[in-house]
């Protein structure tokens, strides 16, 4: 059987090249126009030459391959041309947390409460179904995501939360060639076991995302030394400050699950599921319950040029987003919709 297009892609546009790869927007091709629109991730052709790394690197995204789950990017393929090594992912349309964050800084506005704990407790989702998933056989896995930080966390427009980049981070944060084998990954996100070189389990990205939700709450990072050895210290040693002594208006139970999340102790740690949880019965409190819909919403309002869906426009703004679909914001609709059903 021949299969002409099997594997073949195009690429649309690079999106950016990180520290270990760049990533394009592409289309895997099919018979008859077929056309998937995909995330091609390309490794740096440094990495793939150490052998040490390409073992690691190839072990964990076996293991993550078949993460298949709302709230986690997945996997297609892992691929290798000529040496060249690459991951095809789903292609996610929406701002990673660091972009978010940073267009709230330019709006001077806060992210909404429940929202941040709307986007926490999603992760929390994708953590506990990697933290818990076996093997065909029944064996326990024990993936751990080690690099639980906001540019590997993105909202789509819909105001879906997706945890990218399961899978790479072990051979990233272990081995980085160029570098004669020091421990390497972004230190500020790095729980105090992770970040001191010490054995890491599932506790460790609770920790993480516990230092993304202080900054989602805060709109600037808990630790922000930029010199190696003093993020370490940082993480490892400094006394973890209270979001509320940042940002008083956070509500209390928001700043225990923060702080329980932070705990250096890993034990003593929630896991992903209480966490999940606490946010989520936190969240069934507040006045309006924070949804993909009131995300999507809330995104709408901040970036409102994405949402328009011409693409003809899309240059004149000099935003380069396309949004897929024509939905808006929902909830008004369903709240007009039953107000009719109700005869008010
Ligand atoms: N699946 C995806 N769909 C759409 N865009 C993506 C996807 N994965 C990554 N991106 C975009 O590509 C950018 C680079 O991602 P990449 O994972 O290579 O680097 P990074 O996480 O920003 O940093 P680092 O270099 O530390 O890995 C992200 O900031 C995001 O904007
Ligand atoms: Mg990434």
């Amino acid at each position: 059987m021949n299969l002409p297009y099997n594997g073949a892609f195009r690429l649309v546009r690079k999106i950016a090249t990180g520290g270990m790869a760049t990533v394009y927007e592409a289309e895997q091709l099919g018979p008859a126009g077929f056309a998937k629109r995909i995330a091609l991730k390309v490794i740096h052709p440094k990495f793939a030459r150490d052998e040490g790394w390409l073992q690691l690197f190839i072990d964990e995204a076996k293991l993550s391959a078949n993460l298949v789950h709302g709230n986690i990017v997945q996997i297609y393929q892992l691929g290798e041309v000529d040496g060249t090594y690459y991951i095809a992912m789903e292609y996610i349309q929406g701002p990673t947390l660091r972009a978010l964050m940073e267009r709230h800084l330019e709006l001077k506005q806060p992210i909404p409460q429940a929202l941040a704990c709307y986007i926490a407790s999603r992760v929390c989702r994708a953590l506990d179904f990697a933290h818990n998933s076996i093997s065909p056989t029944a064996q326990r896995l024990d993936i751990v995501h080690r690099d639980v930080a906001p540019r590997n966390i993105m909202s789509t427009w819909d105001g879906h939360i997706k945890l990218a980049d399961f899978g790479i981070a072990k051979a990233r944060t272990s081995v980085d060639p160029s570098d004669q084998g020091r421990l390497v990954g972004k230190k500020h996100y790095m729980s105090p076991e992770q970040s001191l070189g010490l054995h890491v389990d599932a506790s460790s990205d609770v920790f993480s995302l516990g230092l993304v939700l202080y900054e989602l709450l805060a709109l600037e990072p808990m630790f922000s030394e930029d010199i190696t050895g003093l993020a370490l210290e940082d993480i490892a040693i400094r006394p973890i400050p209270n979001v509320r002594d940042t940002v008083p208006s956070v509500s209390e139970e928001v700043a225990h699950i923060v702080t329980h999340a932070l705990d250096r102790e890993p034990k003593r740690r929630p896991t992903a599921a209480m966490m999940g949880q606490a946010l989520d019965h936190w969240c069934e409190t507040q006045p309006t319950l924070p949804t993909s819909d009131r995300m999507q919403e809330h995104l709408s309002a901040i970036y409102p040029n994405t949402f328009r869906p011409s693409k003809a426009n899309l240059s004149a703004i000099g935003e380069e987003t396309e949004f897929t679909n024509l939905r808006q914001g929902l909830r008004d609709q369903g709240r007009r919709f039953l107000a009719k059903l109700m005869g008010k």
